[in-house]
Parts: structure tokens; sequence; C-alpha cells
């Protein structure tokens, strides 16, 4: 299987998207943790810049853009998603009206300066090292000068490129997960054209018990001696960071 056909089989699941789909529905009143940290940042990010343009870049449900506008009623949101299910699904939902939705697609976006803001929730880790670094090429063309991404994905601070495929109820064929270095992301950054990625581990605040059923996987944290918690999927530990990547 070439690594385009093995992307596309990724989005096109239904059995997986159905599945997401559920899991977000918990969210649509109280965001996720990790949901609750982006809009703070995307809030900072836009303070000095009223009525900006944000897109949320693999926007599934909507569900981020959802608190967005709570939080950010002057900003002009946009969900873009390669699955048009999904967009047709957010534009029939009265929680999301006044929000546009289109059809985009991160490796090919086409536009130039067309955003202030692009955020890519829980996307690039599933895009090899030519996509991520097409996504990245492609996002930067189309931020206005002083722009920025924001990113909620698996970084770890460790010489260590590491592609992990999970092979699952929900993916018997297995879903390739990427997890990627500092210093690959910041190489990769520049060769975008963005400036230096300022990245922050997540601090998870809550614990999440693990499930009893221990087939399933879905995340759990545990505590660690310094008295952090990690989070895990299944035997996984997820090093998830929020990450601005400045247009240079
Ligand atoms: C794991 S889900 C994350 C969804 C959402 N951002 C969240 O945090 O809940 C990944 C999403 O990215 C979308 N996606 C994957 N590849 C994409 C691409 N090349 N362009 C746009 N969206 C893409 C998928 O359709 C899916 O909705």
């Amino acid at each position: 299987m070439t690594e385009r056909a093995a992307y596309l089989d990724y989005v096109a699941d239904t059995t997986f998207t159905e599945g997401y789909r559920e899991y977000q529905r918990r969210y649509a009143e109280r965001p996720r943790e990790s949901d609750r940290v982006l809009v703070e940042m995307i809030d900072r990010e836009t303070r000095d810049r009223p009525g900006a343009e944000v897109l949320d870049l693999g926007c599934s449900t909507g569900n981020l853009l959802r608190h967005v506008r709570g939080a950010r009623p002057d900003l002009r949101l946009t969900g873009g998603d390669l699955i048009a299910g999904h967009l047709e699904e957010c534009r029939s939902d009265p929680g999301l009206t006044g929000i546009d939705f289109a059809e985009i697609d991160a490796l090919a976006i086409g536009r130039t300066a067309a955003w202030d803001l692009i955020v890519m929730n829980a996307v690039l880790y599933l895009f090899t090292p030519d996509q991520f670094a097409r996504a990245l090429s492609s996002v930067a063309r189309a931020l206005r000068p002083g722009g920025a991404l924001l990113v909620f994905d698996l970084f770890h601070p460790f010489g260590q490129e590491l592609t992990i495929t999970e092979a699952s109820e929900t993916h018997p064929e297995g879903l390739t997960l990427h997890f990627r270095s500092y210093a690959g992301v910041e190489a990769a950054a520049s060769r975008a054209g963005f400036g230096r990625p300022r990245i922050t581990p997540f601090r998870i605040p809550i614990d999440l018990p693990r499930p009893d059923d221990d087939d399933q996987i879905i995340s759990y944290t545990v505590p660690a001696a310094d008295g952090e918690r990690l989070l895990f999927r299944g035997t996984l530990h997820q090093p998830w960071c929020h990450t601005v990547f400045p247009v240079a």
C-alpha cells in the first residue's frame, strides 16, 4: 500500500469517523481540557486583531469552533475538512450557525494570505514526514504576515522520530501514528517558512481513570514521580503538546 493510499483510507474510514463523532458529543457543552487550552491560545494570538479570520483545519465535528465562538464572537471562523460528511453535519448543526465550512485539503490548501490564524488540532500526527512537510508549506502560504499556525500534536524532546502502527478493533489494518522530535519539528517549520515554533507540553490537570474494558483504546492518566499525570492511550504514552508556529 502506498503512503498516499494509507492516508486516504484513514479519512474515509466511516467506522472511525462515526466513533469520533460520538466521542466529541461528550464535549459539546464543556470543552476537552486540551481544547480549553487551544481556545485560550486563539484568544491570546488574536487579541490585537479583532475580527481576525481563523481556520480550524481538520475541524471534524466543529466542536473547537463552537467553543472559540463562545469565547470570541468577533472572530470570523471557518472549519475545513476533507470529509464532506463532517462538513454537512457541521452546516446543519444549529449550534454552529454563522461559521463557514469548506472542503479543504491541508496538503494543498491552494490559497495565499487568506487567514490570520490556522489551527490543526490532532491532525498532523497521522501525516507521514512528507505529508507533514507539505502541510506546513501549504499552511504557511495560506497565512497572512504576522499570522500563526496553532497545533495540538505528538511532539517530544528526544532525538527520536517514532512511527508506531497501532492495529485495533477500529483499525484492524493498522493506524500509523507519528511522534516527532522537537528538533525535527523545528527543522520542518524552518523549511516551510515559519519562525521557531513555541512548544508547550500539555500537562493535563485532571485524572482520567483507566477504563474497565482494557480492550478499548481510550486515553487515561497515570501519576508520575514528579506529581504530573502521564497521558496514555492503551500502552502508548502520548506526548501531546500545544505549539505556536509563527509566520517568519
Ligand atoms: C483525529 S481527527 C481530529 C478532529 C478535530 N480537530 C479534533 O481535535 O477533535 C482528524 C481530522 O482531520 C481531518 N483531516 C485529515 N487529513 C486532512 C487533510 N489533509 N485536510 C483536511 N482535513 C484532514 C480528518 O477528516 C479528521 O476530521
